[in-house]
């Protein structure tokens, strides 16, 4: 009789240490698994953002060499007079590279800590779910006075653990709900230098408003009809000299789209490692009271 009830006491305890060894293995392989989830989407995400850098860099220098090849035309056009001074035309066609700056690249410290803040949730989220199969085990650490209770509470709540709500998928899901938006502010981003190159297109056709003159009036000037359009011009030539390009456009657009999608994911990331926590701690309540 007592051999028995030592047997099934090493029965019960087996099977609550089979329970807990199992559950151990399950959560690891949840984690194990979202993690990996978690970094492909990082991955997915940098690389949404590298490709959108990609294609404005790209936007940027085909703005920039369209620029020039629109001055060019204009100098172009008028170089073989002597009577128009094309000099501050020319100065301006020489310092086209400089009078821009490149957009800044969206790839910068604030996708950074993206990646960073995304991680250390995650970190908090598998220390939290240790930390609850280690709770479990502990419970039924021998003399397992309870072995039987604690396998059929282990069991019942044990798979919660690694169950959904209970997973760090959730916060693979702040991350890719935002590449989308990445790749359209590096397409909004792109298109706004088309739109720059037409609005300095249309700037430089103010030139257009003087009647350009036949060609044997800008060689041979008169008072009578050549002046007025040479002077319109001169002035209309040195005024687009100056014309004003506001490349800067393309940056102060970009920046608060980027900082609203970096805190919608550090934002996102953070209350699903609290809504987790919180979770988890409900489940141990629950695996207690079961005891
Ligand atoms: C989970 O990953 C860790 C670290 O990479 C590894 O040591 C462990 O064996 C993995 N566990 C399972 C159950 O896959
Ligand atoms: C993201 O891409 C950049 C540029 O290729 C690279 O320097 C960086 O290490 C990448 N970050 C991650 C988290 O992979
Ligand atoms: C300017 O002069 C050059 C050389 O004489 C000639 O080849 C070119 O066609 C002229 N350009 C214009 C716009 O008249």
């Amino acid at each position: 009789m007592k051999f028995f009830l030592v047997l099934v006491g090493a029965v019960c305890l087996a099977g609550s240490i089979h329970a807990q060894s199992t559950l151990g293995t399950t959560v690891t392989n949840a984690i194990n698994t979202s993690k990996a989830s978690v970094n492909t989407a990082i991955q997915q995400l940098n690389s949404t953002i590298n490709a959108a850098d990609q294609s404005v860099a790209t936007a940027y220098t085909q703005f920039t060499q369209s620029l020039a090849a629109l001055y060019q035309t204009y100098y172009t056009r008028f170089q073989n007079y002597t009577t128009i001074d094309l000099s501050t035309l020319s100065q301006t066609i020489q310092n086209l590279p400089t009078m821009m700056s490149p957009p800044q690249p969206i790839q910068d410290w604030s996708t950074n800590q993206i990646f960073t803040d995304v991680q250390s949730s995650v970190q908090q989220v598998e220390t939290t779910l240790n930390a609850a199969v280690q709770t479990m085990t502990n419970s039924c650490a021998p003399p397992c006075a309870n072995a039987a209770k604690v396998a059929t509470c282990t069991t019942k709540w044990g798979p919660k653990l690694s169950t959904a709500p209970i997973t760090i998928d959730r916060i693979t899901d702040c991350v890719t709900a935002e590449l989308v938006r990445f790749s359209d502010i590096g397409s909004n981003m792109a298109s706004m230098y088309t739109n720059l190159l037409t609005s300095a297109s249309n700037y430089l056709k103010v030139v257009d408003v003087c009647d350009t003159p036949a060609a044997d009036v800008l060689n041979n000037p008169s008072p009578m009809y050549g002046s007025p359009s040479i002077q319109c011009l001169n002035t209309y030539l040195q005024r687009i000299s100056y014309m004003p390009v506001n490349s800067y456009v393309v940056d102060s657009m970009r920046y608060p789209q980027t900082y609203l999608i970096q805190f919608r994911v550090q934002r996102c990331a953070k209350l699903v490692e609290l809504d987790v926590k919180d979770r988890v701690a409900k489940v141990l309540e629950s695996f207690q009271s079961c005891l």
